[in-house]
């Protein structure tokens, strides 16, 4: 399974990517309003950094404002992916981008109808939201179940991003169900290394390895 930090935040990046296991990046207006500076700098920037797929949000909402905005967002990288929201102007702006060869990834995604036409539309990546589902106790990660049976069932293309995630269990249980990727905030991808038996053990193993050489170099 992929997986892709869902910032704008340039240190999250700086930090995650010289680990090796980051794919991707997802970003979205609420990310990078967050952030200083132009956006289309850091978007630039991220792409220069990762070098896979990194994902760039329209904000116009009529159809063809948004085929305008997702051509010049494709225009900063040949890594941006253009998001677009689950709408019916976003549906038609996904076909007519993606006719064209951008990569479009519908966002915004909460039920399986969604995905079915997102799928429809020839979109790259279909983005359901598990925490926001799980926020209003529905779940989440059911919604991926679905989405990964029906896209395997017809063999669509597109690659199901499960995104809004708050915690590792929800990235064990997407690659358990198949998902294509993952898109985790730096503070959960963190989590994913973390384990206090593997503190404890290695503390251990050194404590006992300094032990033995100090007691072979007293020796007579
Ligand atoms: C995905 O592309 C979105 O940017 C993101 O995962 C939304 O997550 P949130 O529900 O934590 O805002």
């Amino acid at each position: 399974m992929k997986i892709f930090i869902d910032t704008g935040n340039l240190k999250d990046v700086e930090g995650l990517v010289p680990l090796g296991i980051i794919d991707g990046i997802t970003t979205n207006p609420s990310l990078l309003s967050k952030e200083s500076g132009d956006p289309r700098d850091i978007l630039k920037r991220i792409c220069q950094l990762v070098q896979g797929p990194t994902s760039a949000e329209v904000v116009s909402t009529a159809a063809d404002a948004m085929v305008r905005e997702g051509r010049d967002l494709a225009s900063i990288d040949k890594h941006i992916v253009v998001k677009v929201p689950f709408t019916r102007d976003g549906v038609k702006a996904c076909k007519t981008l993606s006719s064209e060869g951008i990569k479009v990834n519908v966002t915004l995604c909460f039920s399986p109808t969604q995905a079915l036409i997102a799928a429809k539309v020839g979109a790259s990546y279909i983005s359901p939201f598990v925490g926001r589902l799980d926020d209003i106790s529905t779940s989440g990660m059911y919604l991926v179940r679905e989405i990964v049976e029906i896209y395997d069932n017809y063999d669509y293309a597109t690659e199901v991003l499960v995104a809004s995630v708050r915690h590792p269990l929800h990235i064990v249980e997407a690659a358990r169900m198949g998902a294509d990727i993952c898109t985790c905030p730096a503070k959960v991808i963190d989590a994913m290394f973390n384990h206090p038996l593997t503190d404890i053990g290695l503390q251990n193993f050194l404590k006992d390895w300094e032990k033995a050489h100090a007691a072979a170099a007293s020796r007579p």
